[in-house]
């Protein structure tokens, strides 16, 4: 069991929340702090204002020991400082630093020692002009410490209370020891380096998942020319132990807040740096294009896309989120929108109504595939993986499946009854889907 330490946490965010709840429930007392009022408020009355798996559990049963707060002053007392406020993309690529800046601006001042942890993901050197700008205002007894984070969407919880590593980048010794021990009771390898080089491990991790998930999408590109299947292929490579499994699933391609940002951000800084990234523009370039992929399959099935109706089946960027940041379901519906297309989407829990307009959002997978004549699986959700149904089929108006991350089996849809197209496996013969006269008449009105 930890010693109980007394911990702030800048930013009231997914990371800033998922840190806060799980120090809280290793023993710790926190306070969180965030600047709008309404997600105070909100999560002072126990509300969470996204979706988390197993979040709203850890916050209520460690209640006692966490507190909300619009008061800077509030974190005065407190041992550590969790920075985790968003770091989004310039227009340039860079990282936006300004929440970080304006989180140091808002640092009471204060008599004990504290040390500041930077959980947010930042540019390489960033701890460096942090540690210079606590010297400028006279805050040296201000301690810094990188301590990236590795969580995931829909899993963050688990992935914190059971990670791979915990990385610890300082300038001074003690600092790191004492950010170690606020980890005691988690079982797990500790890497204890230098600022810089924490905060590389953490870019680094990030565009190397990136990287690994576009290779196997270019190999699913080329196994549909040759006739192989992705599936087999990343079941045989991933075996090896020097290669291994994890992030090797074809598919429409990487979204989410982190990796486009991540992997700009480093080839960018590279850029600054005066190197020129290579593999990391072909990432990026490669995974702009898997997007758009399912749009090719639907012509190569229906012709014009001009007055078909299709359904987007999965908007949130994976499941169990409610995430659309960055979300390839936005590229694939807002290409077929521009297409001329007819676009009903569907997804549990995220809503897209403001982002896509001109698409109908529906409330269950059968309204958004009922006269549809194709259905685009664009996020893998458990609720799809009984798609191929009887009452599907029946209800589409061509029974044409897309499917952009491989959630069904090939020749069981194809028994079913429906034309099937997924990303790297041998798909289903042209088959030349015919117009229905209602089609016919959609499209020349
Ligand atoms: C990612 C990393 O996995 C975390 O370790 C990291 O801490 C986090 O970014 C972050 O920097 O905060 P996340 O973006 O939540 O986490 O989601 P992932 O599970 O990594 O998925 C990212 C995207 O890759 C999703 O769109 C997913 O569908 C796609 N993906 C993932 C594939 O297309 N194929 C795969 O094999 C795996």
């Amino acid at each position: 069991m930890a010693e109980s330490r007394t911990i702030g946490v800048f930013g009231a965010g997914w990371v800033g929340l998922v840190t806060g709840g799980c120090f809280a429930e290793l023993g710790h007392e926190v306070i969180v702090r965030d600047v709008v009022p309404e997600r105070i408020d909100a999560l002072s009355t126990g509300r969470l204002p996204f979706h988390e798996p197993e979040l709203p559990e850890v916050l209520a049963r460690n209640r006692e020991r966490i507190r909300y707060t619009l008061d800077a002053y509030e974190v005065a007392g407190a041992d550590v400082l969790f920075i985790c406020v968003q770091t989004p993309p310039t227009y340039s690529g860079d990282a936006d630093l300004s929440f970080v800046w304006t989180a140091l601006d808002d640092l009471p001042r204060v008599e004990q020692r504290q040390i500041l942890v930077m959980k947010s993901t930042v540019p390489v050197g960033t701890g460096e002009k942090v540690r210079a700008a606590l010297e400028a205002r006279g805050l040296t007894n201000v301690g810094y410490v990188s301590n990236p984070e590795f969580l995931a969407e829909g899993t963050a919880v688990r992935d914190f209370m059971n990670p791979d590593r915990i990385v610890i980048g300082s300038f001074a010794e003690e600092d790191a020891a004492l950010v170690e021990a606020l980890y005691s009771g988690i079982e797990t390898p500790i890497v204890r380096t230098d600022v810089a080089s924490a905060e590389m491990i953490k870019l680094a991790a990030n565009a190397f998942l990136s990287t690994r998930i576009s290779f196997i999408n270019e190999i699913a590109n080329v196994c549909e020319l040759v006739g192989a299947d992705v599936e087999s292929v990343a079941q045989g490579v991933g075996l090896d132990h020097r290669l291994g499994p994890h992030f090797f699933r074809a598919g429409v391609g990487w979204g989410g807040s982190c990796f486009g940002k991540d992997v700009s951000a480093l080839k960018q800084l590279a850029g600054n740096s005066g190197y020129h990234f290579q593999l990391l523009a072909a990432v990026i370039e490669v995974n702009e294009l898997q997007k758009r992929r399912v749009i090719s399959k639907l012509e190569k099935h229906l012709g014009r896309l001009r007055g078909k109706t299709i359904a987007v089946l999965g908007l949130a960027f994976k499941p169990n989120t409610d995430d659309l940041r960055d979300a390839p379901s936005l590229v694939i519906a807002s290409r077929l929108l521009a297409e001329g297309a007819l676009v009903r989407t569907w997804d549990p829990v995220a809503d897209a109504r403001d982002r896509l307009r001109g698409a109908t959002q529906c409330a269950t997978v059968f309204e958004a595939v009922t006269g549809a004549d194709a259905a685009v699986i664009v996020t893998e959700w458990d609720e799809l993986r009984g798609l191929a149904s009887k009452e599907v089929h029946d209800a589409m108006a061509r029974p044409l499946i897309i499917d952009g991350r491989n959630l069904l089996d090939p020749g069981e849809t194809r028994r079913a009854g429906f034309a099937y197209d997924s990303i790297g496996r041998p798909s289903s013969p042209f088959e030349g889907l015919p117009e229905t006269a209602e089609q016919e008449t959609k499209v020349s009105s």
